[in-house]
């Protein structure tokens, strides 16, 4: 059978960002800058260092502004030019360069499994990677990236995890898990269960899913028999529970770090470790940060 590779990367962004309020009520929480890049742009540009051409953005009302940034800005790009401002014009350019974006709306917010079900058609019979673009993951090789190694040497969905230790596990999907050999060592797991947000006394392990998978056609059959599950939703980890009845699925312990962009404190930590790590901020910001009295 012909390997299957994966192309397409699918971004649910259709969500309210409450958490955010009041920057979120005009403007999508996709957009918010981590130091001068929107938070969706790092998952982007994950997407494509990890082989994926096309990106398919599942959006909903008030989220217009995610078409403007990828698209071209033509008005913007004049006024660049006549200024001689080359090195922003390049970085303007490069963003709707970048890529085939498409994008499906999401009528209501049902849920991340029905935002997943929204990519159907887009993707058709093809593996494919779904990235939340809350979750921004600095690492060396791109997170993406190492699942689809693991991905074209099973052919089985992917899914990334980490360790969250105590109370917070309830935050995430939860994973119950059995080690594997393979050429991964101690990074992969088969799955063998998973449950969406369980008490602390009911998670099967302390691997959470992270925003980063990669997922066979095979989830859209199983999302449209699953019912609704918490909070009203319907849960794409409850759809994966449905797949992994019919496929083996994996997870993945990415080496990287992981920061929760959806949660202020998480946003504020980003930010501050990403300007640090800029060469033109890096310094200044350093000596800035070293003078506040704390
Ligand atoms: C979603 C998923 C959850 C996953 C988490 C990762 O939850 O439902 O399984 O662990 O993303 O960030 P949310 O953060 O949207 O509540």
């Amino acid at each position: 059978m012909k390997k299957m590779k994966v192309c397409k990367a699918v971004f649910p962004a259709a969500g309210l960002g409450t958490r955010f309020l009041p920057a979120t009520k005009a403007q999508p929480k996709e957009m918010l800058p981590l130091v001068d890049k929107p938070i969706i742009q790092y998952g982007v540009e994950e997407a494509m260092a990890s082989g994926c051409n096309q990106i398919l953005i599942i959006t909903g009302r008030g989220k217009q502004a995610i078409e403007d940034h990828f698209d071209v800005s033509y008005e913007l790009e004049r006024m660049l030019e006549e200024r001689g401002k080359t090195d922003l014009l390049n970085i303007v350019r490069s963003i709707s360069d970048m890529i085939y974006v498409a994008y499906v709306r999401q009528k209501e917010a049902l849920g991340l499994g029905h935002a997943v079900l929204m990519a159907r058609e887009m993707v058709g019979h093809e593996a494919f990677a779904v990235l939340l673009a809350d979750d921004v993951i600095d690492a060396k090789v791109p997170c993406l990236k190492q699942m689809v190694e693991v991905f074209n040497e099973k052919q089985c969905s992917v899914l990334a995890t980490q360790v969250v230790e105590g109370e917070m596990i309830s935050s995430y999907g939860v994973l119950d898990v059995k080690p594997v050999d393979s050429r991964f060592g101690d990074r992969l797991f088969e799955i063998k269960n998973m449950i969406e947000k369980p008490k602390l006394e009911e998670a099967p392990s302390n691997l959470a899913i992270i925003g980063r998978y990669i997922l066979t056609p095979g989830i859209f059959d199983a999302l449209a028999e699953t019912p609704t599950g918490a909070g009203g939703e319907l849960q794409l980890t409850d759809g994966m529970r449905l797949l992994l009845q019919k496929e083996k699925m994996y997870a993945y312990v990415y080496e990287g770090r992981r920061h929760d962009t959806g949660d202020k404190l998480g946003f504020l930590k980003a930010t501050v470790e990403f300007a640090l790590k800029r060469e033109d901020l890096g310094e200044p910001f350093r000596e800035y940060l070293k003078g506040l009295k704390l």
